[in-house]
């Protein structure tokens, strides 16, 4: 991987200046594919950090309806029935459609347009290479029947990201592969056209970029059924914690247990506001004496506390779907004016521009 990469840490990004005065005016793109709600993984792996950035850049989030459908094209309500809910979720935990555009990809015909003609720089082969890809189309079992749209996904990826000229791109590191490649299409772009049209962008990884399924085994995801949505009521939280894994050979209270991978003090780790307290709750169920049932409670009124007001606000979001539809369609617009000026000159470039 040859990208610089940039780690972004919430807490000392809040409390700094500097990276702010360097780059103010800096775009920042972000997506989430429309295919459920969003859930504790995405708050901590991306949502909080979009929070912070919202504030220092110029951020455009899309709703990747398209890209949702690149694997649902036999399920397409996957997709529609979930563009809504992405949005109330994003509302909820805070982001704010007066300071980020929040865009359908659907709704900006440029993103398809941008795709076509990047589809002529990038061959089949660079496509299979792109280990994202390569993971997920081993992990979804196509077999022969790949979607042609599936395997072009990092194009019109590409097409997202240079369409906003962003340069700036908040990723998971799964999707660093996808920045690589937009970044090749982006020099070869700008050489056909002879000129610096494109951007090449970095991405910003999240210091928490994956949280553990309350048993640990996986990646909270909503496919998997192991996650805890935005909207969990006080009961489903109350199971949840409860259900998590901790130390399997920590039996007795007054036992000594297992810190590493104890699912609980991921959690806290990432959830628990006061790091000193938990760096003390750590020592104490080292040294034993701190029993499993006592350590969940912690988490368990953690949790509460945070996800009870994204609920409410939530509630109230989803409950006036046309307050909905008009946050996006307004920033749909938006981005409708911002991304023709590129899809301008990239067909320029191809010398496609008699009228
Ligand atoms: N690939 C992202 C996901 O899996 C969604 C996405 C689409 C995206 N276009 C993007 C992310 C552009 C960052 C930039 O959720």
């Amino acid at each position: 991987m040859n990208n610089q990469s940039t780690l972004l840490d919430t807490k000392a990004l809040a409390t700094t200046t500097a990276v702010t005065k360097a780059s103010s005016k800096a775009k920042v793109l972000t997506g989430d594919r429309a295919t459920g709600q969003l859930h504790l993984g995405h708050y901590v792996g991306s949502l909080q950090q979009r929070l912070i950035l919202q504030e220092q850049y110029e951020q455009t989030i899309l709703v990747a309806d398209l890209q949702g459908l690149t694997d649902n094209g036999h399920n397409p309500h996957k997709v529609s029935d979930n563009i809504l809910n992405v949005v109330a979720d994003y509302l909820a935990v805070g982001i704010d459609p007066t300071k980020t555009t929040i865009c359908l990809q659907s709704a900006i015909p440029a993103l398809s347009e941008l795709t076509m003609y990047y589809a002529n720089l990038v061959s089949v082969a660079r496509l299979m290479r792109n280990p994202t890809v390569k993971s997920e189309i081993a992990s979804k079992a196509f077999g022969q029947s790949i979607p042609t749209g599936f395997l072009t996904y990092p194009i019109s990826q590409a097409a997202d990201i240079t369409a906003f000229k962003a340069t700036l791109v908040p990723v998971g590191d799964d999707q660093l592969p996808m920045i690589e490649q937009t970044n090749e299409i982006v020099r070869k772009l700008n050489h056909i056209a002879g000129q610096q049209i494109l951007v090449e962008c970095q991405p910003l990884l999240s210091k928490v970029s994956r949280l553990p399924s309350c048993d640990g085994k996986n990646k909270m995801s909503k496919s998997m059924g192991n996650c805890i949505l935005l909207d969990a009521s006080a009961k489903q939280i109350t199971t949840a914690v409860k259900s998590m894994y901790t130390d399997a050979n920590h039996l007795k209270v007054e036992q000594p247990g297992q810190v590493a991978g104890n699912v609980v003090f991921t959690y806290l780790d990432a959830f628990y506001p006061d790091a000193d307290y938990v760096a003390q709750l750590k020592a104490h169920y080292q040294q034993g004496g701190l029993g499993d049932g006592a350590l969940k409670k912690i988490l368990e009124e953690c949790l509460q506390q945070l996800i009870a007001p994204i609920r409410e606000r939530r509630a109230m979001y989803i409950n006036d779907k046309a307050q909905l539809i008009e946050i996006l369609k307004a920033g749909t617009e938006h981005a409708q004016a911002e991304t023709d000026q590129v899809l301008q000159q990239v067909k320029s470039a191809f010398g496609l521009n008699l009228f």
